[in-house]
């Protein structure tokens, strides 16, 4: 069995969570794309993870973690995780963590160039995480990345190095930044990637024997289906491609071997960073935004910027639901509504004076759209922690069929708190078959 994780909406809906929750039945779990751009949140009891570059399912001790090739990986952001989870009581041996010989690596180089792509957009900036993903992904587009397994070889590493940074620099300098020094990134990567050697494999082979042997495989992806390069609010989006076919490419497993695929659905919407955000709660409603804000902890997991809040977008979402053909939902956060008197869906967007239900493909066009709303009573009592569908207020039971007939996709499971035990899995769903 391999089941593929994505998050429906522009991130953060939750998928560190589910992703643990089914690591257990689990023999392996594998990031396919992205990098330490990703912050996905685990709570164990009195300990809190948030997974940037490991797979969520690294703190279950009998998983294998894959780092796929479709991945860009900045090596000391690697072992300052990998240090930290240490830290905290996680095995980490390469038998159990595996990073593709063909994943691209990310350059101290890269995010200078993160930072002064960002200062030239001015006003159009994209709001990036500042990690150097995309000048990582414009490399490897551009057919001069380094590679793990060219990372391992010092000739090789030298060479690039070399040839890159004298053109990373040349940009650097434009924007009168300090230039970065050729001797300090080669002895620092060369360090790094001995470090990295005996994690380094041939991941597409190992998924393959890996299913030969049945095991089940858990694909993690990162970001989510709207920051998606082609398919999401473009060009506010991110560099690599979260949606299920990234899963086949990124993690070098044929498309007809990956066995369902698994939506992560928010009971609201979020957006870090710019870009268009039909669904945003406007000025007049800043009230309920930051009470969202603060019940559901809206603030970044890695960079600790304040979320934009909006309102769940049904357009969007069966739209994700489409292009990534879920088999089931995992709604989350539904806890966090507890407290509101109406919560209003957006069912169609009114563009020109033009009712649209689908979802546009030019950002000027999002930037222009009217939301239309239908809105719903709240069902003001706690919800958080409920673990049976007959506990839920009726009203929220409303609300959560009402979001599933407008994405057109089953409810499998509901989270009702961050905790592992704080959740509902729905009788005779597909979602229970994935957790038998
Ligand atoms: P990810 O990037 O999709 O993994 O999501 P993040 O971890 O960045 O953000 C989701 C946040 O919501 C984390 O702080 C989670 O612990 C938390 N969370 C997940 N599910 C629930 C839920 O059902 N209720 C509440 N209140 N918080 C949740
Ligand atoms: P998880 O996996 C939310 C956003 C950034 C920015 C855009 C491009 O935790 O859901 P990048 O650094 O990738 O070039 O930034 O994408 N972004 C995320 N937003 N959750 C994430 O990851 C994100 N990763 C990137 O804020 O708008
Ligand atoms: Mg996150």
């Amino acid at each position: 069995m391999i089941i593929v994780i994505i998050g429906s909406q522009w991130g953060d809906e939750g998928k560190g969570k589910v992703v643990d929750l089914l690591a257990d039945r689990f023999d392996v779990v594998a990031r396919y794309q992205g990098g330490h751009n990703a912050g996905h949140s685990v709570y164990v009891g009195d300990k809190a993870f948030v997974l940037r570059l490991l797979p969520s399912g690294i703190i279950h001790k009998n998983s294998v973690c894959v780092l796929g090739n479709g991945m860009v990986i900045d090596p000391k952001a690697f072992f300052g995780e990998v240090d930290e989870m240490i830290e905290k009581g996680v095995s980490i041996t390469p038998d159990r963590l595996k990073v593709s010989s063909r994943a691209h690596l990310i350059m101290p180089y890269h995010q200078a160039l993160d930072h002064t792509s960002e200062e030239r957009l001015g006003n159009e900036k994209i709001g990036t995480t500042l990690r150097g993903i995309g000048p990582a992904y414009e490399d490897k587009a551009g057919r001069r990345g380094i590679r793990v397994a060219d990372a391992l070889s010092p000739e090789v590493l030298k060479n690039r190095i070399e040839r890159n940074l004298a053109e990373a620099n040349k940009v650097i300098a434009v924007f009168g930044r300090e230039p970065l020094r050729f001797d300090e990134i080669f002895e620092e990567m060369t360090e790094l990637a001995e470090r990295l050697r005996p994690f380094v494999c041939e991941t597409s082979h190992f998924f393959s024997e890996a299913k030969k042997d049945n095991k089940k495989i858990l694909l993690e992806g990162a970001q989510a289906t709207l920051l998606d390069v082609d398919h999401g609010t473009y060009p506010f989006v991110t560099s690599s491609n979260p949606t299920a076919g990234g899963a086949s490419v990124g993690a070098g497993i044929p498309p007809h071997h990956i066995t369902g695929v698994l939506g992560i659905v928010r009971t609201y919407a979020t957006r870090v960073g710019e870009g268009p955000f039909p669904s945003e709660m406007l000025n007049e409603e800043d009230g309920v935004a930051n009470l969202i804000r603060e019940r559901g902890n809206e603030f970044g997991s890695v960079t600790k910027r304040p979320r934009r809040c909006g309102w769940f977008d049904a357009v969007a979402t069966r739209y994700a639901a489409e292009l990534n053909g879920f088999d089931s939902v995992a709604l989350t956060k539904i806890d966090v509504l507890d407290a509101l008197d109406e919560i209003k869906v957006c069912i169609g967007y009114e563009i020109d004076g033009e009712r649209v239900d689908t979802f546009p493909a030019v950002s000027q066009d999002l930037r222009q759209i009217r939301p239309i709303y239908e809105t719903l009573e709240g069902w003001k009592s706690d919800t958080l922690g409920i673990t049976k569908v007959g506990d839920l207020p009726a009203k929220a039971k409303e609300y959560v069929d009402f979001l599933s007939r407008s994405i057109g996709v089953e409810i499998g499971l509901i989270s009702t708190g961050p905790e592992r035990d704080q959740t509902i899995i729905l009788k005779d769903s597909v979602m229970e078959s994935w957790f038998a």
